[in-house]
């Protein structure tokens, strides 16, 4: 970000009695400074076997009475389609290195229960499986992503989940699946060998865990796969900017470097609070966070690249998002990390989308953690009833620049709580997406456009007067987005943005 001129007055703005103070920034998009192509996989999701993301949520079962397709909850699947998912991770998270894929495959009724030692204790009767959950990812149109067992298992287990998956047919594990009702090969890219293994998968060393993928990598197909896809292998990355982690990994790893296709990092922003008991100071350190993450992104970037100069191995955060503090009982009525999401959950979902758009170069993807019920979701459910989250809309919202070109924008960046902002072109449109995270001041964005000129906008706003304010199952609409002025004309672009909000203005290009 580059320093502009100050230019910054004060005026106060009466605002349903309360007063804002108003404070001009100065933006600079750049369309000639372009920055990379937004991959749409940066806005991917992830689900976990955790509470009821999995069951409950995404997954009711055939003969439940809420609404359903093939036992997909109904509502559910429209959203997130109408969202669209770019890629789904699954079955976790910790959950994933004590998962055996085959308890999961077969006749439903003959699948064994097991104990999920990781949430809960419950007893996991594995109806929903491999099959289930490419079911869904073809429902939602999303890109399946299969986070592997390598703390539990064996390399021959995962090895043998690959086939069962991509091969085409006339192997035993093949045909296995085809007599299960796939004819076809899932056709799975995405092939995490192992979660953090630093935790959970393992208590690793990276040292030891780098001995480790070496072992399990050999033995998964890599580039070619099993003859209908490639496969892209992703190792477990830091815990937030553990760049010791990382380091020893990759110096352990040394000429077996090829092996790694994918390095993921997992960042999450805490709350020191219950979501909706948020005060001014939780609000302020939580979303001071995407600073660091930025800088996480920037800095794990530059190590793998100096262990890895040609930008083959993509970075990925494929675990981020907000993580509040937890209600007990909330939790026991509604599964674990069961968590509310307020306008400063959402604020949190578009300062980090901005986030991966400004280093579009350095990621290969990006997955909020979780997709339903869990932690930073976009959908919440209770019984029959399903709500979109404010971070839905934050998604929604951001939506615009999946696949488009990233431009460098200069900022007059005074902190981490400053105006976030990226801007993305195709063609004749540019988009533009602003976040104010702060909750007493007014923004006045002055935008230049540099090497373009504007012939109109439209914008759009998810905002709301309460930081701590949420879609409830009797009041879901508190949170919405809604149509906002935006004022293009030549170099110049020029909207208000209020506090605790995110604009996304779509400009016309001349
Ligand atoms: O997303 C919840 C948990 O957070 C995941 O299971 C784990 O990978 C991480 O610690």
């Amino acid at each position: 970000m580059l320093a502009g001129s100050a230019g910054a007055f004060f005026a106060l703005t009466s605002k349903k009695g309360s007063a804002f103070a108003t404070q001009t920034r100065r933006v600079t998009v750049n369309a000639n400074s372009e920055i990379g192509t937004i991959k749409p996989e940066l806005h991917g999701h992830f689900a976990e076997h955790l509470g009821s993301c999995t069951y409950g949520g995404l997954w009711v079962g055939k003969n439940s009475s809420t609404p359903n397709i093939n036992g997909y909850r109904k509502d559910a699947v429209e959203w997130l389609k109408a969202l669209g998912v770019p890629v789904l991770r699954w079955p976790g998270g910790c959950f994933a290195d004590d998962y055996h894929w085959r308890d999961g495959i077969g006749p439903v009724e003959k699948r064994p229960k097991r104990v999920n030692m990781w949430w809960g204790r419950y007893v996991e009767d594995n109806s929903f499986g491999t099959h289930e959950f490419i079911g869904l990812c073809r429902l939602i149109g999303a890109e399946p992503y299969l986070a592997g067992n390598l703390g539990s298992g064996t390399p021959a287990e995962l090895r043998d989940w690959t086939e069962y998956c991509n091969y085409p047919e006339g192997s035993t594990l093949a045909d296995e699946r085809i007599a299960n009702g796939a004819r076809e090969p899932f056709k799975v890219k995405y092939w995490g060998v192992g979660n953090e293994n630093w935790g959970c998968g393992g208590n690793m060393s990276a040292a030891e865990y780098a001995a480790v993928y070496k072992r399990y990598a050999t033995f998964l197909g890599g580039r070619g796969g099993w003859g209908s896809t490639d496969h892209y292998l992703i190792a477990c990355g830091p815990n937030s900017n553990n760049v010791q982690w990382s380091r020893e990994f990759l110096e352990t790893i040394g000429q077996r470097l090829r092996m790694v296709h994918g390095f993921a990092m997992h960042y999450y922003s805490r709350g020191d609070a219950l979501p909706t008991k948020f005060t001014v100071e939780n609000v302020q350190k939580q979303l001071s966070t995407f600073d660091g993450m930025e800088k996480a992104v920037v800095q794990q970037n530059s190590i793998l690249r100096s262990f890895e100069p040609e930008g083959r191995i993509g970075l990925l955060v494929d675990e981020w998002g907000v993580w509040d503090r937890m209600d007990p009982d909330e939790e026991k009525r509604l599964g674990r990390l069961w968590q509310q999401i307020t306008i400063r959950s959402a604020v949190a979902s578009a300062m980090g989308l901005n986030v991966f758009h400004r280093h579009a170069n350095k990621l290969v993807m990006g997955n909020i953690a979780q997709i339903v019920n869990v932690l930073h979701s976009m959908l919440l459910t209770e019984g029959d009833r399903c709500i979109r989250t404010p971070a839905y809309y934050a998604f929604d919202l951001m939506k615009v620049h999946r696949g488009r070109t990233s431009l460098t924008v200069d900022t007059e960046s005074k902190g981490p709580l400053e105006v976030s902002v990226s801007a993305s072109r195709q063609g004749g449109s540019l988009a533009v997406s602003f976040v104010n995270p702060k909750h007493d001041e007014m923004a006045r964005v002055e935008c230049s456009l540099t090497g373009v000129r504007a012939r109109g906008a439209t914008g759009r706003i998810l905002t709301h007067s309460d930081f701590n304010a949420c879609n409830t199952f009797d009041k879901p609409d508190t949170v919405a987005p809604a149509g906002h002025k935006v004022e293009a004309s030549g170099d110049k672009v020029s909207l208000d943005l209020p506090p605790m909000s995110i604009v996304t203005a779509v400009v016309d290009l001349a």
